[in-house]
């Protein structure tokens, strides 16, 4: 992989410099050739990349229907070598990236902890991110650290195996592969009543730590007439930046704690859970906040083409009896995950045309 290491940090200082710049100062640096090569924020991604990754992702989804497809699939990135430092829980984000991986044919490593890498000697986090650069052409990341994965990105730009780097997960901050996903789950439950576009959308729960909340609402700049309607406790209502990012980019949203008066107004309803491992004494926190649940009575109340998302994992906030009903999209948007990774992989090694000229 190539990457035009001399035209990227030129202009910066340092890292604690880079770091403070606003995400359209950065966005050249996440870039190699006009492509994006590093996906650190939701904000890197425009309209035409969305539709773009969509196309490419159901196209990859079809191919993998038969063997025949499956094999050449297999073949478009076997020469390839990932690493997934996954120092989080992950379920959903993990699986499907190795998956997404193994679709393509890279071969995956993995460290799921900090206990068994050299970081317990000691070494510091930017040697243990050229080591991985040693031995692989990809790094995807979660880590508690809202900076971490573009660090990564910093460190390994001033290197000579600048690999690009994904960010799956950076703590409270964001998770821009999820926010692509999500986007192609809506655009996919949608495809019959015109796709996001002009649709409305409520997001529930704890929208001040929820990192999946937070990248996509970042990428509604990137769909016309939608309107948002956050939904949360008051402790838990979305963070200032987000809402003047939605002004600045004349985005319609509410704020409000009543739920169930939003519940019929809505094109789609996104739940959240209470992300308990960012508060400084977890086990202080008790209260389940029923009121922004969604149980089984209140499918009466949504409205027959409502899509029902959640990132999942669920505790109490979507009632199991709800799953039955196929407005609950959650199951069918942890697949879409592994399709749209498979998509963005794709597009990171350039062997997109290959998908797309194979199957036209
Ligand atoms: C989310 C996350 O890790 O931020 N899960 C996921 O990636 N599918 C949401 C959560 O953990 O609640």
């Amino acid at each position: 992989m190539e990457k035009l290491v001399e035209q990227t940090h030129q202009e910066f200082e340092g890292w604690d410099e880079f770091y403070t710049r606003s995400v359209d100062e950065k966005l050249d640096f996440f870039k190699s050739s006009g492509r994006i090569f590093d996906v650190i924020y939701a904000q890197q991604f425009d309209r035409e990349f969305l539709n773009y990754l969509c196309d490419l992702a159901d196209a990859i989804r079809l191919f993998a229907k038969t063997k025949m497809g499956q094999k050449k699939l297999r073949h478009l990135l076997p020469h390839r070598r990932a690493m997934l430092y996954f120092v989080q829980p992950s379920t959903r984000t993990f699986l499907s990236f190795q998956n997404a991986c193994h679709i393509l044919g890279l071969s995956v490593s993995e460290i799921r902890g900090t206990s068994t890498s050299s970081e317990v000697k000691g070494e510091s986090p930017e040697d243990t991110i050229r080591t991985f650069a040693s031995y692989v052409d990809l790094i995807i990341s979660r880590h508690p650290e809202a900076g971490f994965a573009e660090k990564t990105a910093w460190v390994l730009n001033q290197t000579e195996r600048p690999v690009p780097v994904l960010n799956g997960g950076s703590g409270p901050d964001q998770h821009p592969t999820q926010a692509l996903l999500d986007i192609y789950t809506l655009e996919r439950e949608f495809r019959n009543i015109g796709g996001l576009d002009g649709k409305k959308i409520a997001m529930v729960g704890d929208l001040k730590r929820g990192r999946t909340v937070r990248s996509l609402s970042y990428l509604m700049k990137n769909y016309r007439d939608v309107t948002l309607y956050y939904v949360a406790p008051d402790i838990f209502r979305m963070k200032d930046d987000i809402k003047d990012f939605l002004k600045k980019h004349a985005i319609p949203y509410h704020e409000t704690n009543d739920f169930e008066s939003v519940m019929p107004l809505v094109d789609a309803i996104y739940m959240t859970r209470i992300q308990k491992e960012y508060s400084e004494d977890p086990s202080s926190e008790t209260d389940t906040f029923p009121q922004f649940h969604f149980k089984t009575k209140h499918l009466s109340l949504i409205q027959p083409h409502c899509a029902i998302l959640h990132p999942l994992p669920r505790r109490y906030e979507i009632e199991v009896g709800v799953d039955k009903d196929p407005r609950a999209a959650y199951w069918r948007q942890e697949r879409c995950g592994m399709w749209i990774r498979a998509a963005l992989i794709a597009y990171i090694f350039k062997v997109d045309d290959e998908i797309f000229e194979e199957f036209s």
